[in-house]
């Protein structure tokens, strides 16, 4: 019980974070756009907040589907939800590979890139096999993608975290000004929460399936 409300707070808090980051698009105000926008593609902020209103979607449906109590109790809710999840991250995902070309550096590009396929490879995963019936296996593909869906905040998350390192390297210093230090950080910080949410999605499926093997 413990373990699992400790769970529930740990994606609770991302949720908040998830709201403060899609909190300037709300407005659907370009000029509040926290990314710099590309003047010669007209389309860059309406495919922008539409990628990031049905993330935040993906976001709440996907925590949703966590909770085995709904699970168990509300099936049409968990099958009407995932049906939702399932559109919101391939058209997100979709979108997010159109949006990843205009990013304004190569490595974060390439991050959104990885990002984007395991979103889309992970989601057709599950999806496909609930089709088919493979419940045990879709639970462990939906995990992994949810893992992905998350690491969009993680990587958020983990921004101070980066910024003491960063300092820390550099001898206490703001090495290059503080500019520098942003685009640095906001270079790698997709790349890490991506690969901390993944390693924690594959310690959560290893330690189920450690406890219910017979010893
Ligand atoms: C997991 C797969 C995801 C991919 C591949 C992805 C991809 C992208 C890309 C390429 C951009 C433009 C970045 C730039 O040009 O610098 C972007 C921006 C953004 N995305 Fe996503 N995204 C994902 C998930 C999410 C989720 C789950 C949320 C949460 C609601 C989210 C919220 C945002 C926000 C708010 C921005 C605007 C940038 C900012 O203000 O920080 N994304 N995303």
């Amino acid at each position: 019980m413990k373990k699992k409300m400790s769970w529930y707070f740990l994606v609770m808090i991302c949720l908040g974070v998830g709201i403060f980051i899609i909190s300037p698009y709300v407005t659907l105000d370009p000029s509040k756009s926290r990314i710099q926008l590309n003047p010669s593609f007209s389309l860059h902020y309406p495919l922008l907040v539409t990628h990031i209103f049905l993330a935040f979607i993906a976001l709440i449906t996907g925590f949703v589907q966590l909770i085995e109590r709904v699970r168990i109790q509300y099936p049409h809710m968990h099958r009407s939800l995932g049906r939702i999840y399932f559109v919101s991250v391939f058209l997100s995902g979709m979108i997010a590979l159109v949006i990843t070309i205009y990013a304004d550096s190569f490595v974060k590009a390439m991050a959104f890139l990885t990002l984007g396929l395991l979103w889309l490879f992970t989601g057709w995963k599950g999806y496909r096999l609930i089709l088919k019936k493979r419940y045990e296996e879709h639970r462990i593909w939906m995990i992994r993608n949810y893992a992905v869906t998350l690491a969009a905040i993680t990587a958020r998350l983990i921004v101070p975290v980066c910024i003491l390192a960063y300092v820390s390297f550099h001898g206490f210093t703001l090495a290059g000004g503080r500019e520098q230090m942003i685009s640095t950080i906001l270079e790698v910080n997709i790349w890490i929460g991506l690969l901390l949410n993944l390693l924690f999605a594959e310690w959560l499926i290893l330690k189920k399936q450690t406890n219910s093997s017979p010893s």
